[in-house]
């Protein structure tokens, strides 16, 4: 099954991948996690991207592409894989229907998780993710049990760059003007499902799990 999660900044596209991986053993493919990937090895790409990121700005979609193309072609990702922050332009949209065309594959389900943007800036403000695992946090909706570590391996527990204030209201714009068309591009054909991403977290894993049922008949 190959789906997209869709959203806004902080909407939660993230902390639900982590259960469609563990639920249907897909790999999350994060085009944020990747690039923040290259930016930690400092690989040319990663540097190129790194001043545009913190900004809240779009890494050009030439350079995203790449990275997701790479991606796909592992063989983790020959049963399906879930999408996160990809696309987030009509550009990428076209692209990768190109490229899901010559690999022989479609995409079966795209999940926007829709949230007011007051509701976002007190999530983004309250993230903090492992700066040695990458696990992601909420201060107050998802606490570590021990302040500023990681349950999981006991790393220290940071703030994005990207989240500060500036950034995150230009991320939002970038969002309303440049990723948000895709959701029409997505219901023109019949595959968006859109779910109540201010829900609980379990309440939304439960909503997804529900969609990705209805989605595995219609394409077994
Ligand atoms: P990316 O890393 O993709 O960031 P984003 O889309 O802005 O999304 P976030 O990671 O901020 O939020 P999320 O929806 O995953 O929320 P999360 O689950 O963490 O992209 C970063 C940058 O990279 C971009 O700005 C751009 O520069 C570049 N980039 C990436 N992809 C690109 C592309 N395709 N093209 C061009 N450039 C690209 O949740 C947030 C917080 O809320 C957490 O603390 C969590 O614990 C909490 N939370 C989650 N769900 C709930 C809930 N239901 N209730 C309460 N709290 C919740």
């Amino acid at each position: 099954m190959n789906v997209i999660l869709f959203g806004p900044p902080g909407a939660g596209k993230g902390t639900q991948a982590v259960f469609i991986v563990d639920n249907y053993g897909i790999p999350q493919v994060s085009t944020g996690d990747l690039l923040r990937a290259a930016i930690k090895e400092q690989l040319p790409l990663g540097l190129k991207a790194k001043s545009i990121m913190d900004a809240g700005g779009l890494v050009p979609d030439d350079v995203v592409m790449g990275i997701v193309e790479e991606r796909l072609a592992q063989s983790d990702c020959t049963s399906g894989f879930v999408l996160d922050g990809f696309p987030r332009t009509i550009a990428q949209a076209d692209a990768l229907n190109q490229l899901l065309t010559k690999m022989g594959k479609r995409i079966d389900c795209v999940v926007s998780l829709e949230i007011a943007n007051s509701e976002i800036v007190q999530r983004i403000s309250g993230r903090r993710t492992c700066s040695a695992c990458g696990k992601g946090y909420h201060i107050r909706n998802a606490p570590p049990q021990r302040e500023g570590v990681c349950d999981a391996c006991g790393g220290s527990l940071r703030q994005r760059d990207d989240d500060s204030e500036a950034a995150v209201q230009n991320r939002l714009s970038v969002y309303d003007e440049q990723t948000s068309p895709l959701k029409e591009y997505y219901r023109s054909i019949g595959i968006l499902k859109v779910v109540d991403g201010s829900a609980a977290i379990l309440d939304i894993q439960k909503q997804i799990g529900d969609i990705l049922e209805g989605c595995k008949c219609d394409h077994p």
